[in-house]
């Protein structure tokens, strides 16, 4: 029964409420803009034609329209005078063999709609026929909206704007949601005839029902019980409410799937993210862009994923990371900071206050602690002390840093790229790694260690580290040290 159907998006509105230097329709609310959520529910009907009306802030408007369907049609609305005018734009933008079949128009600022409802609402239209219906709403307060009047029999026959009711109209708590489909036929004959004759002074699309009426045609109105499907945001308080609204039904979809959030007050999950079933996330958490999480991970508490694909049973604690990959069982965190192109293997780790960018790390393979990665490759199984830096700036150029499989490199090392360190290599403790190390080698740069004996006593005389040295005696000292050349004083070996 769907099919030749064309929409038309009214977002020419001006949104001076926001206050704001980005469009109103642009404004995002879980990772996409508001005109973003009605074009994706609005492409459920497959409709043949999108036309979008865009005036104020055309510049941005219109641009990310063409991004988000790049097929739509755009319409210019020079001055804003009116949803008739709008409507008959758009129209008119069309070629004259196009305008046939069911006209859907909806406005770009109503996050919350979804396509199910816009395919049940135009299924009603289409099957009675009528001219014009209406997706109506029941409210507590239907105050600013066009009401739904009815004569006795409870046919529809006109909507009366808030400003043009009487006291007994105004009080009717039926509500033109905004969105009305029509039959084209009659949509073309009745848009030249709309009058601007009101306390506006604007061109009323809704002024159709009285039309449609005189001309003995059917009017339906099809109340939608969820009133916040068609809910605009006009400043930003209403932003921040449609926001936490869209956010609480993303996560009941979630939780329907299997998906245990312990804390939906302060979880945050955008409408492009996938979860699998079996998945737990701890409060604090915010899923963004396309994340995908896979089976029995457990995510959280407090972080931030963006763009990222977490595998299997993989556990990721306090992180912050963008476009990464987590492999299947791998651990992540707390305090992990992965930058793009972070792809982190099989059963591997990435631990405390690690930052890695462009860095494979392979399956088991583990940066435990304190340790900044950048355009690396860790084999398999290798092993990277605490507090080494990979050194990968120059200066002028980046460099990339080769570890090898099962290699088990020591605490504080640098490795300045280029460099590669062989399979099963090893280096020592505070080494900085410079020339390749062969697969095997045990590489070790840092001097010998020399000790200058007794120098508390006589370089820091009268401190408490110096009596603390006299208290332990002569006899500690110790025969780690060589002989060296001194510097200012004389070392001494054991
Ligand atoms: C409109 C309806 C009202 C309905 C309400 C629901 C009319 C005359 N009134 O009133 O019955 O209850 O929406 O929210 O249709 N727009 C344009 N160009 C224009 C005027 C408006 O593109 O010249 C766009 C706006 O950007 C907005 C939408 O159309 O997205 C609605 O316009 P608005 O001025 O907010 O209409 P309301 O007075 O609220
Ligand atoms: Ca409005």
């Amino acid at each position: 029964m769907l099919n030749d159907i064309t929409v038309i998006v009214l977002a020419a509105g001006g949104g001076t409420r926001m206050k704001s230097k980005t469009a109103k329709v642009l404004h995002p609310i879980a990772g996409r803009s508001m005109v973003g959520h009605v074009l994706a529910a609005v492409s459920a009907l497959e409709p043949a034609t999108v036309v979008a009306v865009v005036g104020h802030q055309r510049e941005q408007v219109a641009p990310h329209i063409q991004e988000q369907l790049p097929n739509a049609v755009l319409a210019v609305q020079e001055e804003q005078s009116g949803t008739g005018h709008a409507v008959r734009i758009a129209w008119e933008s069309l070629s004259p063999e196009d305008r046939h079949g069911t006209v859907l128009v909806a406005y770009g600022d109503t996050p919350l709609l979804e396509g199910d409802s816009l395919r049940q609402f135009v299924n009603a239209h289409v099957s009675t026929g009528g001219a014009v219906s209406i997706l109506s709403g029941v409210v507590e307060d239907p105050f600013g909206y066009g009401r739904v009047i009815r004569d006795e029999q409870g046919s529809v026959t006109a909507i009366v704007e808030q400003k043009d009711a009487t006291d007994e109209q105004a009080a009717v708590s039926e509500i033109n949601s905004g969105i009305l489909a029509f039959d084209a036929e009659f949509l073309d004959s009745a848009l030249p005839r709309i009058g601007n004759d009101n306390a506006k002074g604007e061109y009323y699309l809704t002024d159709t029902v009285a039309l449609a009426r005189a001309a003995g045609r059917t009017v339906g109105a099809f109340p939608l019980d969820d009133v916040l499907q068609t809910e605009g945001a006009n400043d930003r308080a209403q932003l921040a409410a449609l926001a936490r609204e869209k956010n609480s039904r993303i996560l009941r979809h979630w939780m329907a799937e299997g998906v245990t959030i312990i804390d939906p007050a302060t979880t945050w999950i955008d409408v492009d993210v996938t979860l699998a079933a079996d998945v737990t996330v701890l409060p604090g958490v915010q899923l963004l862009g396309t994340t995908v999480v896979a089976e029995d991970a457990v995510v959280g508490p407090d972080c931030t994923l963006k763009d990222c694909e977490i595998g299997v049973g993989a556990k990721v604690v306090r992180t912050h990371g963008e476009l990464a990959v987590i492999g299947a069982g791998a651990s992540v965190g707390p305090f992990s900071f992965l930058r793009p192109g972070t792809d982190l293997g099989a059963k591997g780790k990435i631990g405390a206050f690690v930052e890695t960018k462009n860095a494979q790390i392979g399956d088991g393979a583990k940066v435990p602690h304190l340790s900044y990665v950048g355009d690396a490759e860790i084999g398999e199984g290798a092993n990277i002390g605490a507090g080494t830096i990979f050194a990968n700036y120059d200066g002028v150029a980046k460099h990339r840093t080769v570890v090898g499989r099962h290699a088990k490199t020591a605490s504080n090392n640098t490795f300045v790229a280029p460099v590669t360190i062989g399979d099963g290599a090893a280096t020592g403790a505070g080494s900085v790694i410079r020339k390749d190390v062969p697969p095997g080698a045990l590489a070790v740069s840092s001097g010998p260690q020399r000790h200058y004996d007794a120098w508390a006593q006589r370089k820091r005389a009268g401190t408490e580290q110096a009596a603390a040295a006299e208290a332990a005696g002569t006899d500690a000292v110790s025969d780690a040290g060589e002989v060296g050349p001194g510097v200012g004083d004389e070392p001494v070996g054991g």
